[in-house]
Order: structure tokens, then sequence, then C-alpha cells
């Protein structure tokens, strides 16, 4: 299949110039002006942005979880990616406890083989990491898992003490592997929720309230010591506030390869979002939703590079039957929203067309910096010769319009019931096939291939 691109706006993470591109096959082959090409599939891109596809490097594809699995399984929610954008996501497979992590990969191998619409890799939460378990890891590193998510949250589930983090830290360093860091005092946290409880405050919005910022400043804080100490790089996800941020900044300040995401949610949600009543549930994640005077000091370190990436930590749950766990009490409310879908519009709205970002920074933010960071790029994250053509066609005229009536995740409500911004997704290509015309999917189940990524942070 050759596919002919033109006239469109091209931007990359430092290009912006009008040009045709020309795709034989898989990849970008040719990028120039009236290219005259011989083509199966001519797109007229003028007055269109072309941009590359998305890369969300945070999602939970049907994720065990307080009892139940996430929604999405890797084709609805993938498909779901491709319609907001995303071409490639990488999801976190999980090392049961008592488990081996290859265990836990080939798990994830198993859900998601033959099911994805777009490309994927797979980090491991590591809940197990002993003296001696850095060959497995080694070995799970040349098979293209080369980034690991510890958590700092969830005592007695996923949390690792910090002898685990700095064995595992110290294991990655070695060989171009990043531990992804959940940065949160969970020991802490659980002795705040067994008071609230206590008092009978037990609504969603107690979550927020029991797990103040201080509890991720900390744990930021201690995760980069631990990785100072380990002479390794990492990674803080979902980075949510101020206090936490101001962490990463003083490390990076002071040369330390110390990295980090935000997500949509603590960009332009609040913890007003919460309410009185249980249609709070819908925002209990972790960390939860913070003050709005939060939002302007994110901004602030997307641009200023202290935060690298744009994530969604798309780990959605129905209200109706999972969120409704936590009816009574919200410690057991699965963790997470919904988001794959949402990202690339929202960040357009909110960064470029309100002058937050620039177009460069906005596609670096949510899909160059993380090809870089997990090892995919320049085969993904960007417009070039012999990268993959994941390629959105964007109309920065259009109009995206959210709510669960618009959407295609698998959850019964959207965070953004309602909302409209400037912007919109029109095709989408991955590697070289449109997989999404004008709102409609093209593409099938088991379009998407397993993605072995090589060394992180080449940032
Ligand atoms: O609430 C969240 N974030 N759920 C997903 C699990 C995690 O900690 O990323
Ligand atoms: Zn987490
Ligand atoms: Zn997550």
């Amino acid at each position: 299949m050759r596919t002919l691109i033109k006239n469109g706006r091209v931007v990359t993470a430092v290009d912006d110039y009008v040009a045709d591109i020309f795709v034989d096959g898989e990849v970008v082959t040719t990028i120039g002006k009236s290219l005259e090409m011989e083509a199966d599939v001519v797109i007229d891109a003028s007055n269109k942005l072309v941009i590359p596809g998305g890369i969300d490097p945070h999602t939970h594809m049907e994720l065990p979880f307080g009892g139940t699995y996430s929604s999405d399984d890797f084709f609805t929610g993938t498909r779901a990616a491709a319609h907001g954008g995303t071409t490639t996501i990488i999801d976190f497979a999980v090392q049961t406890k008592g488990e081996s992590m290859t265990a836990g990969v080939d798990a994830w191998h198993k859900k998601a083989e033959g099911k994805t619409c777009i490309d994927y890799g797979f980090h491991l939460i590591t809940t197990d990491f002993e003296d001696g378990s850095e060959k497995e890891m080694w070995r799970l590193i040349d098979e293209g898992i080369s980034s690991f998510k510890l958590f700092m949250a969830y005592p007695g589930v996923f949390l690792a003490d910090d002898a685990t983090i700095f064995r595992a830290m110290s294991a990655a360093g070695q060989r171009g592997g990043l531990v992804c860091m959940h940065a949160e005092n969970g020991i802490v946290i659980n002795e705040i929720i067994k008071r609230f409880l206590a008092d009978g405050r037990t609504a969603p919005k107690y979550h927020a309230l029991t797990r103040p910022t201080i509890a991720e400043a900390e744990g930021v804080h201690r995760a980069i010591a631990i990785a100072e100490m380990a002479e390794s790089p990492v990674y803080i996800v979902h980075l949510s506030c101020t206090d936490a941020l101001n962490q990463v900044r003083q490390a990076r300040d002071r040369g330390i390869p110390a990295f980090a995401e935000t997500c949509p949610q603590y960009l332009f949600h609040s913890i007003e979002d919460y309410g009185d009543d249980f249609e709070g549930a819908k925002y209990v994640m972790t960390p939860p939703l913070r003050e709005k005077h939060n939002h302007a000091e994110l901004w602030k370190g997307l641009k200023m590079d202290d935060l690298q990436v744009i994530s969604t930590d798309h780990c959605p749950f129905c209200m109706k039957e999972q969120k409704e766990l936590g009816v009574g009490d919200f410690s057991k409310i699965p963790n997470g929203a919904p988001g794959v879908e949402n990202r690339m519009a929202l960040i357009y709205n909110g960064g470029v067309v309100e002058n937050r970002i620039s177009l460069n920074r906005f596609v670096e933010l949510t899909s160059t910096a993380a090809a870089k960071m997990f090892g995919l790029f320049p085969k993904k994250g960007t417009i070039a010769v012999g990268s993959d053509a994941d390629i959105v066609i964007f109309d920065p005229n259009g109009e995206t319009e959210f709510g669960v009536e618009h959407e295609h995740m698998n959850v019964d409500y959207s965070s953004y019931e309602g909302w409209k911004v400037k912007g919109k997704v029109e095709t989408v290509l991955s590697r070289g096939r449109v997989v999404i015309d004008n709102g409609e999917h093209t593409g099938k189940a088991g379009d998407g291939k397993f993605l072995k990524r090589g060394e992180c942070v080449r940032i």
C-alpha cells in the first residue's frame, strides 16, 4: 500500500513546514514539495496539521484492581486510543507478588495478542526484586521490556520497600532500563485512611483528603534520593501537584537524571470535582485531584521541561458495579479513570490554543519525548524518512465534543462530559494503514504489533 499525504503542515517536535509525505508500506519514504509519486491512497491535508501519532506511555488495560478489572481490554482501549489520535500505548504488565517477572509479562502478552488496533509495548509493575533478580530483569530488557514500575503506595498489594526499589534501580540503571515510580507514601496514607473511616468520613471526596500533597512530595523526594544512590535515572509517573514538582525541579537543577510525567486530569480537573456525593467516585484515582492553584505550576513545568511527558494513566472503571464497590467506603472504590481517547485534543486546546505551550512542544509532550524516554525513537515519535508512518491529520479549526455518547472507551461515563474543545483528529495512520477515517474506525483487532523497545532515556 502506498499513500501520499498532500499539502499538510508537517509539525514535529522541531519542524514546521508545508510538504507532501509519501508512505510506502509501513514507513515514510519521501518528504518533499509537490511529490508526484503513484499512490493507492491520496489524502488532501491542506490547512491541516500533520503530526506524529500520539504515544501514551501510561495505560492500564484489564488491570486487576480492588476486586475487579479496569473495563477496557486491549481491543476497546486501543481502538479508543486510535480515535483520539494515539498510535502507540505502553501498558503496565503486572508481576503478581510471589510470581516471577517473566510470568507477569507472559500474562500481558496473552491479554494483548491479536486484540490491539495500534502498536503497543509493556512496562512491568515489579513487586518482588531480590538479590539475583537482575539477570531476569536484564533478559526482559533484552526482550524489549525496558522499564519497570515500582510503587511506594498500596501496601500489601503493589508496595515495594526501599531496599527493593534500590535493588531494582541499581539493576535497571546498569543496562539502560528505567524505573518508573508511583511516588506516594502509602504507609502513612493508610493510617490517615483508617482515621477518616473511623470518623465516618466515607464519601469519595475523602479519598483526596487522605492523600495530601506532602505524601506525594515525600515519595518523589525519596524516589530521587534512592535513584541517586543507585546511580540510575528515575521517572516519576502521574505527578499531580506543585509540591511534588518542586522535588523534581530541585533534582534537575542539580543535574540529576530525574524525569516526570503529568496527566490531563491534573491539568484540567481539581479537588472541587469530587463534590459531596458518590458521583465524585468518577475522579477517584491516585494521586487524587488537587487544588486548582497547582494547574499553572504544572503547565509551567511542562513548558520549562521539568515535566517531559503527558500520559493519561488510563484506567477506567464503570460507575455501575465497579466504582459502586466503594459506596459507603471510599477506600474500596477502584482507583483510576478513563482518558486515553481524550488526551491529544485536550492538550492541543488547553496547551496550544490557550497559549501555554508551542505547537512543537505539544508534539514533544504527547509523542516525541515518550518515544525517546522509553526506547522507541526514531521509529516512533516523529515524522521522518524511515520512521513508522504513524501519522495524525489534525484539523486545528475542527471541534471535538467529549461525552459518553461520542467516545469509544468501554466505560459508562466521561471525565469530560459536555466539554467542547478546538481541534479535531480527522485521519489516523498506523504504520501506513488508515485506521481512523473521519471518525470511523477502519482497522481491526490484531492490527497492532508488540514493540520490542530499546534502551530508555535517550533524552
Ligand atoms: O488511580 C490510578 N492511578 N490507577 C491506576 C494504578 C496506578 O497507580 O497507576
Ligand atoms: Zn500509579
Ligand atoms: Zn497508572
